[in-house]
């Protein structure tokens, strides 16, 4: 598995992209015999078709590939990607392209190179592509890069990714990247006062813990929280196996920050960028939290747990709490955090939150300009009561389950100190394969962070 462009001497085949209203200009300024062999083989332009075109020594002259209509374009992203996925092995070069398009479709290019190989050869797409013109290649290859950390660590199973394969995940990519990262693990989470990652993590066989990265001497101040969650029983509350199934994905978050820190850092962003990632497994055991457990938090907020299976908040309460001390610019959180979420919005919108508009209309440009669809659900203040059980400061599980994305999100911003934050709520999981986006583990957001970063921040 390579996501790189082909070197831009390579030799090359041709590939030419054509949409089905122009097709007919296209074959005219082509040689009869194409215009022929294209016609006779029903080629149409429809969208993820592809034709290849012989040669007289029956080789390959050219491919083409068909791309479709505005219509049939908008009902999916990533369309060069599936053209790539149905291309014999080779090396083309892409014309055709709308220019307002080249990167986002040369990325998916590239990204549909991506198989989790960890456990059996996959064989992922074969033909590789020279960087089309006008394209930033090295960026789009640090950003696939980071896209490809992320689905790993998602699909990585919670026997070879728990808490500690977490953590050692994480110094692997401080290493690469001359970040410094510390760890609070097991009983020094409570000397440390981290007292709600310990409640949830404390009835796994691997120790919970806190990672905390830091990179970058100048700039504003970005702190990203990822959950880290490496699987999710729901603990005493235990999910009914149908819903558990999956939950390995239930440190989502962490591989998406992680990812998104891969770009920044890679890229060499000017910010000072701290990642903080609370690592637990919600496991079953006589020492596990209860439900009706009264939890005091890190900032002294006492939490009634009403049901043990909404974890996430808990732990990242902690870890928002402890990146609220430093007071940087901006605080995000990334968690798979409720399935209302998944209800809300489907597994194809990162569902996100914030009280600054500036922020979200910065986000919503940038995520319609690189294909990472995001969609802001309201901090809806008046829910706020219904996150107070009376006999502590906040319950954990509303009853009723009204709203339950929105109360989650309410949740976290009463531990993030009244800083500019944004939390997302993500599903981290792609059901059914599209381009570019093989089943399994896909990072949500992150691509459109990025892109917002320098308006957000003012880099
Ligand atoms: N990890 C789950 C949320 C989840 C489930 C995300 C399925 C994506 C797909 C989380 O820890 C959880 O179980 N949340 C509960 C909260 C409820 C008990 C208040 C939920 O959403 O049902
Ligand atoms: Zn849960
Ligand atoms: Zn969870």
């Amino acid at each position: 598995m390579s996501l790189r462009f082909a070197a831009p001497d390579t030799p090359a085949l041709p590939l030419h992209l054509v949409a089905e209203e122009a097709l007919e200009g296209w074959l005219t300024g082509q040689a009869p015999e194409v215009a022929a062999w294209v016609r006779a083989m029903g080629f149409t332009g429809a969208l993820g078709r592809v034709l290849v075109v012989p040669d007289a020594a029956g080789g390959i002259a050219m491919g083409l590939g068909g791309y479709g209509s505005a219509t049939s374009r908008a009902r999916g992203r990533f369309h060069l990607a599936g053209i790539a996925a149905a291309l014999p092995a080779g090396t083309y070069r892409v014309a055709g392209l709308p220019e307002d398009q080249a990167e986002t479709e040369a990325l998916g290019w590239l990204l549909s190179h991506y198989a989790y190989e960890r456990y059996r050869d996959q064989s992922p797409a074969k033909a590789r592509l020279v960087a089309p013109e006008g394209v930033d290649a090295a960026r789009l290859e640090i950003i696939a890069a980071g896209e490809a950390l992320t689905r790993d660590l998602i699909n990585t199973p919670a026997n070879d990714l728990g808490p500690d394969a977490l953590e050692a995940a994480c110094a692997a990519i401080a290493d690469q990247q001359g970040a410094r990262v510390t760890c609070v693990r097991g009983e020094d989470l409570l000397a440390q006062n981290f007292p709600l990652i310990h409640t949830v993590g404390r009835a796994s066989a691997v120790a919970p813990r806190l990672m905390d990265m830091r990179w970058g001497q100048s700039g504003p101040k970005l702190t990203l929280v990822g959950k880290g969650v490496c699987f999710d029983t729901g603990g005493l509350n235990l999910k009914p196996g149908s819903s558990m199934g999956l939950m390995k994905k239930d440190m989502g978050g962490a591989a998406t920050v992680l990812g998104l820190a891969h770009m920044i850092m890679a890229l060499g962003l000017p910010v000072q960028l701290r990642v903080l990632i609370p690592a637990v497994e919600n496991a079953v055991a006589g020492n596990a939290f209860r439900p009706g457990d009264i939890l005091t938090a890190r900032n002294g907020l006492t939490v009634e747990v009403n049901n043990t299976d909404a974890e996430g908040r808990l732990v990242l309460a902690d870890a928002l709490s402890y990146g609220a001390e430093d007071a940087p610019d901006l605080m995000i959180s990334m968690a798979t955090l409720t399935g209302a979420a998944r209800v809300a919005l489907g597994p194809d919108l990162a569902p996100y939150y914030t009280d600054d508009t500036r922020f979200a209309g910065a986000l919503e440009a940038a995520a319609a300009r690189v294909a990472d669809p995001v969609w802001r659900l309201p901090f809806h203040t008046p829910y706020e009561a219904m996150i107070e059980p009376g006999i502590a400061d906040l319950d954990n599980a509303p009853s009723g389950g009204f709203a339950g994305s929105i109360t989650a999100a309410l949740f976290l911003r009463r531990f993030a100190g009244g800083l500019n934050y944004s939390h997302f709520d993500i599903y981290g999981w792609t059901p059914s394969a599209a381009p570019a986006r093989p089943k399994g583990g896909v990072g949500m957001g992150a691509r459109a962070l990025l892109e917002a970063l320098p308006e957000v921040l003012g880099l």
